[in-house]
This record gives structure tokens, C-alpha cells and sequence, in this order.
């Protein structure tokens, strides 16, 4: 299908720290979506800098970065159709007072510095950013036996 898209998620410090791994993962699972890559790692400063590049010189950076790696992260390649944007939306806002309540950041978040996680918000973004956080070795095709009943 052509709008099959890959996308980077990651559930970030306070994510893992507050238990929440399995909540924000089931919640992508239970939406359709499907995991091609995971793992758990401390992200380092190095890896920081160039995965939140874009935002280079703006006043919460530093913070962001300290923030990002302050703790393990889990990261998460996760495919399915349409998957940035349905992310993006399963994440809700990036200030979880703004984010609706039913998505990630609206029922379990309070802090725009405490956002829990992480979407790739373009498809140039997605293919940069998993390039970052996964050797293609680490990716996993593999077909699920339920796809019929969720993708027509
Ligand atoms: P993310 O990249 O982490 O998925 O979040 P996002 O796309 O929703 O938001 P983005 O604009 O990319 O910002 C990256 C992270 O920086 C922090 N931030 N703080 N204090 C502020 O004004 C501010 N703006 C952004 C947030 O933690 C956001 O997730
Ligand atoms: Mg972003």
C-alpha cells in the first residue's frame, strides 16, 4: 500500500521513569499500528544535538537536551498506514494542556518540558530520524495474520 509510511516514536525519560512504557505502546497497538523496531537506550549528547537539530539555538534547548538525556529512552519504529500523522495524533499536542483528552500527552501529561514522547512529524524527518536510532538490521518486516481486519 502506498500510504504505508515508517515512523520514529520514542517514549522519552519521564515516560520510562513513570512506568508508562507499556500504556503509551498499547495505546499504538490497540490504534493498528505495528512495531518493525524497538529497543531501550540512553540517548547521549551527540545523538541529542542531531536528532533535535531543528531546534539548535532556541531558548529550550539546553534543557531538551538535558532532558532527552537524562535517563533511558525506549525507541520504537512503528509502521502502518498513514503512521506519522496518526501518530502525531495518537500523541496530541505539544503542550499536553492543549492536547486533547484521549491521546498521550492530554490524559497523562501536564508539563510541555514532561511530554512523555516522541513522533516524527515528516516523512523526511521519519527517514532521517530512524536512520538515527536504528541499523536497518535492527528493522523487522514481518506480516501480521490480523491486517485484513484493520487495513481494508
Ligand atoms: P517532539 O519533537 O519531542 O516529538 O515534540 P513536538 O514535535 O510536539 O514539538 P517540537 O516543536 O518538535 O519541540 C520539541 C520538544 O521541545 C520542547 N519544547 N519546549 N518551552 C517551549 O516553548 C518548548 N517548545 C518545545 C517540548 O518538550 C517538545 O516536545
Ligand atoms: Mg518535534
Amino acid at each position: 500500500m502506498a500510504d504505508v509510511q515508517t515512523t520514529l516514536v520514542l517514549i522519552k525519560p519521564d515516560g520510562v521513569q513513570r512506568g508508562l512504557v507499556g500504556e503509551i505502546i498499547g495505546r499504538l497497538e490497540r490504534r493498528g499500528l505495528k512495531i518493525v523496531g524497538m529497543k531501550l537506550l540512553q540517548i547521549d549528547e551527540a545523538l541529542a544535538n542531531r536528532h533535535y537539530e531543528a531546534h539548535v539555538g532556541k531558548p529550550f534547548f539546553p534543557g531538551l537536551v538535558q532532558f532527552i538525556t537524562s535517563s533511558p529512552v525506549a525507541a520504537l519504529a512503528i509502521q502502518g498506514k498513514n503512521s506519522i500523522e496518526v501518530v502525531r495524533q495518537t500523541m496530541g499536542a505539544t503542550d499536553p494542556k492543549a492536547a486533547g483528552s484521549g491521546t498521550v500527552r492530554g490524559d497523562l501529561g501536564l508539563d510541555i518540558g514532561r511530554n512523555l514522547v516522541h513522533g516524527s512529524d515528516s516523512p523526511e524527518a521519519a527517514a532521517h530520524e530512524l536512520t538515527l536510532f536504528f541499523g536497518s538490521d535492527e528493522l523487522v518486516e514481518w506480516e501480521r495474520s490480523v491486517e485484513a481486519w484493520i487495513t481494508e
